[in-house]
């Protein structure tokens, strides 16, 4: 990756980190492997990004490693990504544990083989008192299902009683959604999606309402340490203005 601006270790680093891990299935074809390879080299990708995630005080990473739409895939593909939590449980939470990382889940389980979720299930409880970076796995996840279902929540609280129309706020909302259990870190302050795509693909429409975007050509099973601080430099070097001018925000620092 071309990085415009380095890592400042003196700059504050963004708390929470959407990655959209795109780009597995062209790494892996590009070198006459099958794409299923692409897709395990994107988990050791996000062992990495995770570990230096946790060093530089990043709090939470958000990574889209299955999509709603991404079971329109060949069956073959999809029934590879389903072991893919096997592969989390036993490659990467050992490292995950030393590190003191978390794992969580925004998505849902319906739909989802039993052993797949026995595993997600699993490593969720193990890192489960773990106090370091939260890595948010979204997995059968897609924003406009999430929004829906975060509506519907909503109105059946109207409904019985629970809530008055009045009381629905934005805040109220987020809490609904698939990321509500992240509390106040629940919106990315930043995104990144690898591989050269300039779209969201159905990903925390919501969250991203303010978040810095960074579209990266480097396809994500060769994110590394590196690769991620250089974006962070990148993010380092925005001023985040939400509505207010420039010249404010000076003032305000
Ligand atoms: C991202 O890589 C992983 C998933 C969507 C599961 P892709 O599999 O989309 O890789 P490309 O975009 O085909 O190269
Ligand atoms: C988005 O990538 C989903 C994940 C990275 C899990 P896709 O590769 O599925 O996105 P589109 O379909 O190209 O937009
Ligand atoms: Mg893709």
């Amino acid at each position: 990756m071309k990085a415009k601006y380095t890592f400042n270790e003196n700059l504050s680093v963004p708390k929470h980190v959407a990655v959209i891990m795109d780009g597995n299935g062209r790494w892996a074809q590009e070198r006459g492997k099958k794409r299923t390879e692409g897709h395990y080299e994107g988990l050791m990708a996000l062992r990495r990004v995770a570990i230096a995630a946790h060093k530089m005080g990043v709090k939470v990473v958000t990574a889209y490693a299955f999509s709603t739409e991404n079971w329109k895939r060949p069956l073959s593909e999809v029934n590879y990504l389903m072991t893919l939590p096997k592969s989390l449980n036993d490659d990467v939470l050992p490292d995950l544990m030393k590190n003191n990382v978390q794992v969580r889940l925004t998505g849902s389980l319906d739909g989802v083989p039993k052993v797949t979720q026995k595993y997600i299930k699993n490593a969720i409880e193990k890192t489960h008192d773990n106090t370091g970076l939260i890595v948010n796995v979204a997995f059968n996840y897609g924003s406009r299902h999430d929004i829906v279902e975060a509506t519907k929540a909503i109105v059946d609280d109207v409904q019985s009683g629970k809530l008055t129309t009045e009381q629905i706020d934005e805040a109220l909302f987020a809490k609904h959604l698939a990321t509500g259990h992240l509390g106040e870190l629940s919106d990315p302050d930043f995104l990144i999606r690898s591989s050269g795509e300039v779209r969201l693909s159905n990903y925390l429409l919501w969250e991203l309402a303010y978040s810095e975007m960074l579209f990266v050509d480097t396809k994500w099973p060769d994110f590394d340490e590196e690769v991620f601080k250089a974006c962070i430099g990148e993010y380092q070097h925005r001023q985040r203005r939400y509505g207010k001018t420039g010249e404010q925000i000076e003032t305000d620092e």
